[in-house]
């Protein structure tokens, strides 16, 4: 297999609003990543992915793009921007980029233009439809798709009279990539950044560019006017088409990493369409494949109770590691900015150290790039939030509208939003025990989550036996002479399959054969594995542990890599 800086990297996701700040005006910001990189190297990792930072009047905290070759002024400067990527590159640790090319920021003077007449040089940039011909469909919009953050999918302009498509906030239109001029603008805008230095990009919501051009009505069955048929955006052939001419254009002859995210469900065939080694189109794609399995957002039910479908998060992780194994990479990551936290969600606020540790093991030894997202790294918690009023997110306050016009009480709602809202994973990083957690000497953007007295990376930095540590030993496990072969390039194979709490599998390369055990719940027990028999314990996250040949007496969230000896040694 070809070996790759990026399949061997670490991946550290960083929010920039919520990272650091560096000037008291409660905004993290450029000149914060950069007082933040040598904790990076500390901790291990060797590439960051920034979400975005360009100018933008902030709809969604930066996804909506104003210009795409300037940086917001909360953020900082162009020139802050270069000493980042210098100070990173000396340090060994890459940069990548948001690079959000499915829409822009309504103010983005290409949409500004656009809007003022239907023969506007630029009106072909975005997508412009005139509203139904036919009075009983029910509706005003030109058909009855609905968006990600609103009823419709579409808006009416005064201007013209007619309706722009957006599939996210109504402030972010989508562009029109039909249009020549237009993809070769943004290509050229992607070059420019490259040129800059930057290691690549994260190319958001890359498999919605293309539109069903039918626009024809939804068929879907739903209760609501306006059908979540996401399929009418998504992952068209025409995609493939335009990725590989980016490919061409922007990536190729450079070494430089392209990761897309695919929102919505897409299958194993698709995955392979997009980064297939033979493709030329994508290195690797995060989809939201294994974000599902508890049931979460289905808590709006009064009866409500969280349960976890460890069977379905196993073999999500198994299609990944076995369908594309030899065929192509992919990034391995439990949250990112669009997720509650980890550890509320498939960890265990109860057991913190250690189902935090467990869930660093599995995020480590899996086949892959691992993008560990900030705050991860020392169990950072959902929001608790008393008040709808504190939800900052466009989509949360979306949300909120739609259930109260649905007839859902508040509380009914926040119990909702402490699950599943986008908010839970952008609180202030939590560095110390000072004020606001040591994140901004001023008021922060969004409240800091008052569990930083006893969650922060100061105090885990000291204590050896903190979650940010094992993080650490797993790091650099994963990139020892040892193991480095058999942790990123090695085959992956599913034991136990069926039983419903322990995740138990083995990584294997040439003569070194690695086994990790992992317990998702809070039960004691045994466990027989008969690969067990010659085996050595690596890394582990208790003290001590009971295992005698091929049996495991196994304790709450347990997780224990051994090394596998074939022969007795
Ligand atoms: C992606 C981003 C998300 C954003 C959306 C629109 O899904 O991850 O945060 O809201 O695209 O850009
Ligand atoms: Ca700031």
């Amino acid at each position: 297999m070809e070996k790759k800086w990026w399949k061997e990297a670490i991946g550290y996701q960083i929010y920039p609003r919520s990272f650091y700040d560096s000037n008291g005006d409660g905004i993290g910001d450029i000149k914060g990543v950069i007082e933040k990189l040598d904790y990076l190297s500390y901790l291990g990792i060797t590439l960051i992915w920034l979400s975005p930072i360009y100018k933008s009047p902030m709809d969604d905290n930066g996804y909506d793009v104003s210009d795409y070759y300037s940086i917001a002024s909360e953020f900082g400067t162009l020139d802050d921007f270069q000493l980042l990527l210098n100070e990173a590159h000396t340090r060994n640790i890459y940069v990548i980029m948001d690079l959000i090319l499915n829409h822009t920021s309504d103010e983005h003077p290409w949409f500004v233009e656009s809007r003022i007449s239907k023969t506007n040089p630029c009106r072909d940039y975005y997508i412009w439809k005139e509203g139904p011909t036919d009075p009983t469909c029910g509706f005003n919009e030109p058909n009855n798709w609905a968006s990600f953050f609103t009823p419709s999918c579409w808006e009416k302009d005064y201007n013209t009279g007619e309706y722009f498509m957006h599939i996210f906030s109504k402030r972010m239109p989508d562009l029109n990539w039909q249009c020549p001029e237009m993809r070769e603008e943004l290509f050229e805008m992607a070059k420019w950044w490259l040129d800059l230095g930057l290691d690549g990009f994260r190319l958001d919501a890359i498999n919605h560019i293309v539109k069903d051009t039918s626009f024809s009505n939804s068929s879907m069955e739903s209760n609501s006017i306006y059908k979540p048929d996401w399929d009418k955006f998504s992952n068209f052939a025409k995609v493939h088409e335009h990725l590989n001419e980016m490919h061409n254009t922007v990536f190729s002859g450079r070494n430089v990493l392209a990761v897309g995210e695919l929102g919505s469900i897409t299958s194993m065939e698709q995955i392979l369409d997009y980064t297939g080694y033979d493709r030329n189109e994508l290195n690797m794609v995060f989809t939201y494949d294994h974000c599902f399995f508890n049931n979460v957002y289905d808590s709006l039910n009064t009866n409500w109770i969280k349960e976890n479908d460890i069977i379905g998060l196993k073999s999500a992780f198994n299609r990944w590691q076995t369908q594309l194994y030899k065929k192509a990479w992919n990034p391995i990551y439990w949250l990112n900015h669009d997720h509650p936290r980890v550890i509320s969600h498939y960890g265990d606020y109860v057991f913190h150290e250690k189902s935090g540790k467990m869930l660093a093991t599995i995020l480590l030894t899996l086949r892959g790039t691992p993008f560990i997202y900030n705050g991860e790294e020392i169990g950072m918690t959902n929001a608790n939030f008393d008040n709808l009023d504190s939800y900052k997110d466009v989509a949360a306050i979306s949300k909120i509208e739609q259930l109260r016009n649905e007839g859902y009480c508040d509380n009914s709602i926040l119990n909702f939003l402490h699950n599943t809202s986008r908010d839970n994973a952008r609180l202030p990083i939590q560095w110390n025990c000072s004020l606001n957690s040591g994140f901004t000497s001023g008021t922060p953007w969004i409240e800091v989550n008052d569990n930083y007295f006893l969650i922060n990376i100061h105090s885990q930095i000291e204590d050896d036996s903190s979650i940010l540590n094992h993080y650490r030993k797993l790091i650099s496990l994963r990139k020892s002479i040892d193991f480095k072969d058999a942790l990123v390039y090695g085959s992956f194979r599913l034991l136990i399959a069926d039983h419903p709490f322990l995740f138990c599998y083995t990584r294997k390369e040439k003569d070194v054969t690695l086994l990790v055990f992992n317990n998702f719940s809070s039960n004691f027990g045994t466990i027989t594995l008969p690969e067990l028999i010659h085996g050595k314990v690596v890394i582990s996250n208790y003290d001590s542990y009971t295992f005698e040949n091929n049996t495991l007496d196994f304790k709450p969230y347990e997780s224990i890599v051994f090394q596998l000896f074939l022969k007795t040694v």
